[in-house]
């Protein structure tokens, strides 16, 4: 099983860059490009949210454009960049099977493990939630995986990462959550966008990551004082590999242009 996860692709349509400054349709596309050269191919893509830079329905046209050029399955969730209704008007059943009509939702059965996308936004705010109707979703879609190893999708993370000012629009109710991942026991992962760069920790006795943007990162500022500032430092993809003795291991994919490879054997003095 080898999951791809990309996320916070921030596009916005071709007249207009994000910030000014980053071309984030190009960027969807360098990443689209990159999925499309995996070789093995992954068996589906996770988009762990702000698919859009500001939530239009034009915006989410070019995602469903690119996101399009792949044919293995695509499952989004959304950020605190977009709005359900054009989200599930233009990308709807084709890459978020929701069944809830409000929260957009799911779970989608990869191989032996069941990948659960959760719906953290929550509107008129950049940080997220999950109120107790989508927390009694969780807990009936994780009683329904039956035991199987859960990988737990949501734009929010519910761990703290030392950027300060991205700490503050976090999770609010990351403690609802550990209770259900502690509880169910077999979660093997927690995996996040929103803070645009790789960061991994122990949270609720598993492994939460968070995948970079493919556009724009954010500064990494450990200091509490530091301004809240993008970079356009390398982007990148989060693989998430079942290997065939069971473990599932996570690969960071930088995106970009570099020479090699090189083979060890020919190089070597
Ligand atoms: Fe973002
Ligand atoms: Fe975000």
């Amino acid at each position: 099983m080898l999951l791809a996860q990309i996320t916070d692709c921030h596009v916005t349509t071709a007249d207009r860059k994000a910030y000014r400054i980053v071309d984030t349709g190009a960027a969807l596309r360098r990443a689209v490009d990159a999925l499309l050269a995996l070789r093995p191919s992954p068996d589906a893509v996770i988009v762990t949210g702000d698919l859009a830079y500001d939530g239009r329905a034009e915006e989410y046209e070019v995602v469903a454009r690119e996101l399009g050029r792949l044919s293995v399955p695509v499952l989004a969730i959304p950020g605190n960049h977009d709005a359900r209704e054009p989200f599930r008007a233009v990308l709807g059943r084709r890459f978020c099977p929701a069944e809830d009509p409000v929260f957009l939702q799911f779970s989608y059965e990869l191989g032996g493990t069941v990948l659960i996308g959760l719906d953290t936004l929550l509107p008129g705010s950049d940080a997220g939630t999950l109120c107790p109707a989508r927390l009694a979703w969780l807990e009936r879609a994780l009683a329904a995986a039956r035991g199987r190893p859960v990988i737990l999708a949501l734009h929010h993370p519910p761990f703290a990462t030392g950027i300060a000012h991205m700490d503050r629009i976090a999770l609010t109710n990351a403690e609802d959550l550990e209770r259900l991942v502690r509880g169910y026991g077999r979660v093997e992962r927690v995996i996040c966008g929103h803070v645009h760069r790789s960061v991994q920790t122990l949270w609720a006795g598993t492994l939460a990551s968070i995948a970079p943007s493919t556009a724009h990162q954010v500064e990494l500022a450990l200091d509490p004082r530091a301004p809240s500032c993008f970079t356009l430092e390398p982007p990148g993809l989060h693989l998430h590999a079942r290997l065939e003795g069971g473990g599932l291991v996570t690969h960071l994919l930088p995106l970009g242009e570099w020479p090699g490879p090189y083979r060890f054997a020919e190089y070597a003095a």
